[in-house]
């Protein structure tokens, strides 16, 4: 009974890690979203009153969307005008922002 309930839970627990990482990235993005950046671009990423202000754009237009990967990862960590730079945050961290953002495109 050990010897083959062992392999079949080993795999059964890879294949929910593996199912779960982009989400769990993803999620993760999220809850990263909502503390540090939602009070300047919105839960929705469309941009609060004081971040429109500022001059941050709606991330769910076509502005936002067409920069790539590379400079939205650039903004993020070294900031941008009044944005601030996030040099902190771990590259998943950043890479799961990056990851939230693209899924706010219209
Ligand atoms: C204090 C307000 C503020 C906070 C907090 C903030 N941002 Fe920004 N962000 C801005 C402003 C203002 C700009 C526009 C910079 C420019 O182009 O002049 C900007 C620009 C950006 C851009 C480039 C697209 C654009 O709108 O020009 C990205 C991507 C971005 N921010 C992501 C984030 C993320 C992710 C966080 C949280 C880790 C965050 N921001 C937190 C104010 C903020």
């Amino acid at each position: 009974m050990k010897k083959i309930s062992l392999p079949v839970f080993t795999f059964a627990t890879a294949l929910a890690v593996v199912l779960s990482l982009p989400l769990s990235a993803h999620a993760q993005g999220a809850d990263l979203f909502k503390a540090k950046c939602a009070a300047c671009h919105g839960a929705d990423g469309t941009g609060s009153a004081m971040g429109k202000k500022m001059g941050a754009h709606d991330f769910t237009t076509a502005d936002v969307q067409k920069m790539s990967d590379a400079e939205l990862t650039d903004v993020i960590t070294n900031g941008k005008n009044k944005m601030p730079k996030y040099p902190t945050l771990k590259p998943e961290e950043v890479k799961g922002l990056v990851t939230y953002i693209r899924s706010l495109k219209k």
